[in-house]
């Protein structure tokens, strides 16, 4: 890889502009700059930042993509928990006052949500968001079907009405088949107004939702197609690595032509320069979702020691795991804390991946283990409690390249690496040629 040094935001237009001026007449360097996406009256830079939850793409990520012309995500994964940090309210004691009961328990299936309580720290974030909009592109939010709270519909009904009253551009609905979602928010003034997509890993998955859609009359405005590379949680089997991004964007493209479908696609999963985006542009994608160039941005809501982690990471140290409780593979750091602890169960508090009846494949794999002669639970090595680690930071999920975040920044004297900004590597995928990667203008060390 050629790396060019550049203060980014400033000089890279600039080196742009003087490229176009010596090219003109000739065929000109294809970036993503190029390109638009569009989606209904709406046109944005086609850049997509993917919904990191829990609170990683925070809401001033997600407004500097927004600034910039592209689309940035929050995420609504635990909402009330990060309202609580944000404004200072305290959904999260109150819920875990109302279940003192069941803490030395392994039946959770009384532990609920108050449905308002939801809605209000749903509501005051999406607000928050929103009010601070600058720019022409967009904020939406990523909103995990996956996180059934002990109560799938009622919840997800109140995540995705509240999101759409705040005010919300697009909601992407992700983490499951959503067959029931739109039908839960048909009869909401600004169903047919906000944008809705969905994230799929399949022709087949895709397939699922469109009967769903056709069903309330109401397709999506844009499908993203995430591939095994991608961060988070994947939409594959142990057998991920058989799959190719690149193969099952053309699949989609060739169903839904066949269909005269004309639904925007989005790659997501591996895209990790500009020129990687651009060959998606031509194949035919109207634009790009990307995550993990944005974990060592200063916005991205990670602490500064674990962006220094994921920049400093090899590929040795990325695995795909069974263990999250929702029972899809999850990529993520070896050096993630969440691995093999032993933690009791947390649904008092949080409960976010508890199904309908209490049950969470955490509650069983804790069940499952022993305790050493001393009566001290022995490391969980089956699942890990997700809504816990997640909410203190203990799973370092990130997508498959995320050992060549060293190479998009410098390392400094101290050994630490130099955070970038949302506006540095946004404008690097969308004016970067050849596959380069734009350099900081390097700090000096804290
Ligand atoms: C740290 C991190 C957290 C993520 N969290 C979520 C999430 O909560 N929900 C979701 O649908 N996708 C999540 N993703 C997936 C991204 O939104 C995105 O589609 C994908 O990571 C893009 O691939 P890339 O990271 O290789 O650019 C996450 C990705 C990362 C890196």
């Amino acid at each position: 890889m050629i790396h060019i040094q550049l203060d980014h935001t400033r000089q890279i237009s600039e080196g742009f502009d003087v490229e176009m001026e010596q090219t003109a007449g000739l065929t000109r360097t294809d970036i993503v700059d190029n390109y638009r996406l569009r989606l209904g009256e709406s046109e944005y830079v086609p850049l997509v930042v993917g919904g990191m939850g829990v609170n990683i793409s925070t809401v001033e990520l997600a407004l500097e993509a927004c600034r910039l012309g592209g689309i940035g995500h929050i995420s609504d994964a635990m909402a009330p928990q990060v309202a609580d940090k944000r404004f200072g309210t305290k959904y999260i004691k109150a819920k875990n006052a109302r279940y003192i009961d069941t803490r030395d328990l392994l039946d959770k299936s009384t532990v609920k949500f108050d449905l308002e309580d939801l809605r209000q720290a749903q509501l005051a974030l999406v607000q928050d968001a929103m009010s601070h909009k600058t720019g022409p592109g967009g904020v939406f939010v990523n909103v995990m079907e996956k996180l059934t709270m002990g109560a799938p519909a009622e919840t997800l009904r109140t995540r995705l009405a509240a999101a759409l009253d705040g005010g919300i551009d697009g909601i992407t609905l992700s983490a499951g088949l959503h067959t029931h979602s739109l039908r839960l928010i048909e009869d909401h003034p600004r169903f047919r107004d906000a944008k809705i997509g969905i994230i799929v890993s399949s022709v087949r998955a895709l397939k699922i939702f469109l009967r769903s859609a056709k069903r309330v009359d109401r397709l999506p405005d844009y499908v993203i197609v995430e591939g095994p590379l991608a961060g988070g949680h994947l939409g594959f089997g142990s057998d991920w690595r058989e799959y190719q991004l690149h193969d099952i964007v053309a699949e989609v493209l060739a169903y839904l032509c066949d269909e005269s479908l004309a639904i925007p696609v989005i790659p997501a999963g591996g895209i990790f320069t500009g020129t990687d985006a651009v060959e998606f542009l031509r194949a035919g994608a109207a634009a790009v979702q990307v995550a993990t160039r944005f974990t060592i941005t200063e916005e991205c809501g990670l602490s500064n020691s674990i962006k220094q982690l994921y920049a400093a990471a090899d590929e040795e140290d990325v695995v795909v795991s069974m263990v999250s409780s929702t029972g899809y593979p999850l990529r993520l750091l070896t050096s993630s804390p969440c691995l093999g602890s032993n933690v009791k169960p947390q649904c008092e508090p949080f409960g976010y991946v508890l199904g309908k009846d209490g049950t969470c494949l955490y509650l069983d794999a804790y069940e499952a283990t022993p305790f050493d002669l001393d009566g001290k639970k022995l490391p969980v090595t089956e699942r890990i409690c997700l809504c816990y680690h997640f909410a203190k930071q203990k799973v370092y999920t990130c997508g498959h390249y995320v050992y060549r975040l060293k190479n998009t920044t410098h390392r400094l004297d101290d050994g630490s690496y130099q955070l970038l900004t949302v506006e540095q590597v946004f404008t690097d995928y969308q004016y970067s040629a050849e596959h380069e990667i734009a350099l900081p203008v390097q700090r000096q060390s804290a």
